[in-house]
């Protein structure tokens, strides 16, 4: 099978690309380089592949940037995904294209499943919605939104490798314990990704399995398991007075039985540590 993984030098796109790699599929992998969403020409880059399958994981991801510059986000998260899902339907190809837990506003005080009612919050969730839509309109037939939730990784620009960073460098941190999430593990999330096409098109949720947790929670278990000696004191997301507002509760769970289940996210903090070089404090 041929696929395309746009998005190919981010966290996800990066370990989709060696995932289908290494299931045995052609892969063409293009960064933002090579295949630029916010540009019209993106549709006869994508057309040009003659894909069998299309993986997005391409996105403007910086979510209090997006409150400054919604036009930004809007341009790649919106227009950009319209332009994909134009050009999948044009070439006959499956749509796979990633989207987030920060389309709800975390009031619920549960996990939400794919049949609850998207209200965002911020600029970047307003994006991503829009942005599944676009691409349901477009090739509804095909395309699978996969709603994703707090992911990680040992090489991404995120929570957990910042965590571990300032544990290796101070003694005492101060982490939010008022944002409840779904921790997911990169790896896990980019193999489960490839199957997800047996499942109906349409708007699946995929996280690791177990229990919600909050950041608090998520940095104690990786900084237990790293056998770091750092005391955690809990805060909360108002002291920290980001850009953008957070949903206080934006786990995610899934009423859509044929989805792939994922390993739990604390195994998936496990083999995280495994493949970091250990840094020694001080
Ligand atoms: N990370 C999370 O916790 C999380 C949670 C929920 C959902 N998601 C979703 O999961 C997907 C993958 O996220 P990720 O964690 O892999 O994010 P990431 O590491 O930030 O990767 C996003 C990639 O998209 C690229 N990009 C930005 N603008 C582009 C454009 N105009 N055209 C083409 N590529 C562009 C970025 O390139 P540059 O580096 O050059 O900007 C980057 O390589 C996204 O849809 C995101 O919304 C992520």
């Amino acid at each position: 099978m041929r696929v395309l993984v746009l998005g190919a030098g981010g966290q996800l796109g990066a370990l989709i690309a060696g995932a289908a790699r290494e299931a045995g599929d052609e892969v063409v992998a293009y960064t933002r380089a090579e295949a630029d969403l916010a540009v019209d020409d993106v549709f006869d880059t994508i057309c040009d592949a003659r894909a069998d399958v299309i993986y997005n994981a391409a996105a403007f991801t910086d979510v209090d940037r997006a409150e400054a510059d919604p036009a930004g986000a809007f341009a790649v998260n919106d227009l950009g995904v319209r332009r994909v899902a134009r050009a999948a339907r044009a070439s006959d190809a499956r749509l796979v294209t990633f989207s987030t837990d920060y389309v709800f506003d975390g009031r619920a005080g549960r996990p939400y499943d794919e049949g609850d009612l998207a209200i965002p919050m911020q600029a970047y969730g307003r994006s991503k919605r829009a942005g599944e839509i676009a691409a349901l309109e477009e090739h509804p037939e095909a395309t699978w939104v996969v709603r994703t939730c707090w992911v990680f990784s040992a090489g991404g620009r995120t929570f957990l490798p910042s965590i571990l960073r300032l544990a290796r460098e101070r003694d005492e941190l101060s982490v939010v314990a008022d944002q409840v999430g779904s921790p997911t593990y990169a790896p896990d999330l980019a193999l489960a990704a490839l199957s997800v096409t047996a499942a109906a098109p349409g708007v699946v949720h995929l996280v690791s399995a177990g229990p919600p947790t909050s950041r608090l929670e998520l940095a104690r278990e990786a900084i237990t398991a790293a056998g770091l000696a750092v005391t955690l004191h809990p805060t909360t997301a108002a002291a920290f007075a980001a850009a953008a507002p957070r949903p206080a509760n934006s786990s995610l769970t899934s009423r859509v039985s044929s989805v792939p289940v994922l390993p739990d996210w604390r195994d998936g903090v496990a083999r995280m540590l495994s493949q970091q070089v250990p840094c020694p404090r001080g």
